[in-house]
């Protein structure tokens, strides 16, 4: 079994560029099922699950040609299936995300239902709910959603929960709906613009993403597109606290400081110096890594997928820092293997009590999620001696070239069969 071994390092230091967002291709890809016609996206970052969600594409009719490292050609001009079965929704959750454009698509959609993930239950009541205000028919049968309807017809759908994947489910089904669909209490993360943008620029009529309210007008049909994916801002935050853990000084280069506000001011708050440009940011230690308090909320709050980077981070600071985990239920597994390297943390339903040390010890843990992984890979990085890293498949679901990456700033690290 194929494992990383990280050695305790010196500080990081040099450039390191980010890849396109993982959580914005995603749902790009799904809602390239929209038009019978090519579309061309540039900035794919090479991830497992971008591979998961183009087998499943590929299942359902996509001839798919990549083009160069970063680019690929995507086109569906028949739906020779529409049903996205168990074994992919359950490797890759986002899967989910072809319902709304089947729907859009052909009337029609079969889909797993995606059942229990490391982090939680994470139920899809939402996206359902919105489907059925907009004349959609839901039927549970064997483990499996079937979805169809005569017409999709425009209306209000308020969200109880700004959910990320249900405002894309529904902003891509309503967009050929008959008539206008308004989405209130809609997430407006900067995957959720960059999908609007995507489906705009295929001749779609998408208003206010980004805000509380998202208004669609139906139109008749889309048209093919060439588009860019944003910076992964997740990604670029890990090498962020990357820097700040080791006493070093990045260049972090593709990041659209805007989208990593609530991660630059929590940075600034446990003592680092960070300086943004226009597409990038430098992160430089000071030396001292202060406590601090952090609860995680939907966008523009503080993202939960990197609560486990910095909870690493504040296992390391001087004083007591409280975690606040408000978006998914189980969502602190990484602070059983972060105890295993010699952290004091305490968990309270939601809450973690983080009591700062000096120092971690390398051991041989396991990466129980994405985000949860990295955070074992910069441990890795401070911690004494030797930490080995199992279970990586989960890293591999999001970080292109992680290892390579951070050996070039530095760092000791390579991987192990
Ligand atoms: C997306 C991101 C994920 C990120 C998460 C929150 C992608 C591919 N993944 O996941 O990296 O951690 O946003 O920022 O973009 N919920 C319901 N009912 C629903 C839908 C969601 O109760 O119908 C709950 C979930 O269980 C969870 C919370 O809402 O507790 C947030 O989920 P959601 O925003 O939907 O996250 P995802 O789209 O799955």
């Amino acid at each position: 079994m194929e494992t990383i071994i990280v050695k305790k390092s010196g500080a990081l230091n040099g450039h390191l560029k980010v890849n396109g967002s993982k959580n914005s291709i995603l749902p790009i890809l799904a809602a390239s099922l929209l038009t019978r016609e090519k579309c061309t996206l540039h900035e794919i970052p090479d991830l497992e699950d971008v591979h998961v969600m183009c087998d499943l594409l590929s299942n359902l009719g996509a001839k798919i040609n990549k083009t160069n490292n970063n680019s690929l050609e995507i086109q569906v001009e028949n739906i020779i299936n529409y049903e996205a079965p168990y074994d992919l929704i359950s490797k890759l959750r986002a899967s989910f995300l072809v319902m709304g454009p089947l729907l859009s698509r052909i009337n029609k959609a079969k889909v797993s239902m995606p059942g229990g993930c490391a982090i939680g239950t994470r139920p899809i009541d939402l996206h359902l709910k919105g489907f059925k205000n907009l004349n959609v028919d839901i039927n549970f049968n064997r483990g499996y959603i079937q979805a169809q309807t005569e017409d999709i017809i425009g209306n209000n759908v308020y969200l109880d929960f700004p959910s990320v994947g249900a405002t894309e489910n529904l902003m891509m089904v309503a967009c050929t709906a008959k008539g206008k669909t308004i989405i209130e209490n809609c997430a407006e993360e900067p995957e959720i613009i960059d999908l609007a943008n995507f489906i705009n620029s295929m001749g779609g009529k998408i208003e206010g993403a980004g805000t509380k309210t998202i208004t669609i007008v139906g139109v008749d049909e889309l048209h093919g597109t060439e588009y860019t994916v944003i910076p992964d801002r997740i990604e670029a935050g890990t090498y962020m606290v990357a820097a700040v853990l080791t006493g070093g000084e990045l260049y972090i280069d593709n990041v659209i400081p805007a989208h990593v506000q609530p991660v630059i001011a929590k940075l600034r708050e446990v003592g680092a110096e960070v300086v943004e440009s226009r597409n990038s940011v430098m992160v430089r230690s000071k030396g001292m890594i202060n406590s601090t308090d952090i609860k995680t909320l939907p966008y523009p709050g503080f993202p939960t997928d990197m609560q486990a980077q910095f909870m690493l981070l504040l296992s390391l600071a001087n004083g007591t820092s409280v975690i606040n985990e408000t978006i998914f239920e189980n969502r602190f597994m990484h602070a059983n293997e972060l105890l295993r390297m010699g952290a004091n943390i305490k968990i309270e339903g939601n809450t973690a009590i983080v009591n700062g040390l000096n120092s971690l010890t390398g051991t041989k843990v396991k990466a129980t999620d994405l985000r949860a992984g990295a955070a074992l890979i910069l441990a890795g990085l401070v911690a004494d001696g030797e930490t080995e890293i199992s279970e990586i498949h989960h890293i591999k679901r999001g970080y292109a070239d992680i290892v390579e990456k951070l050996q070039a700033v530095g760092a000791n690290i390579a991987y192990s069969m």
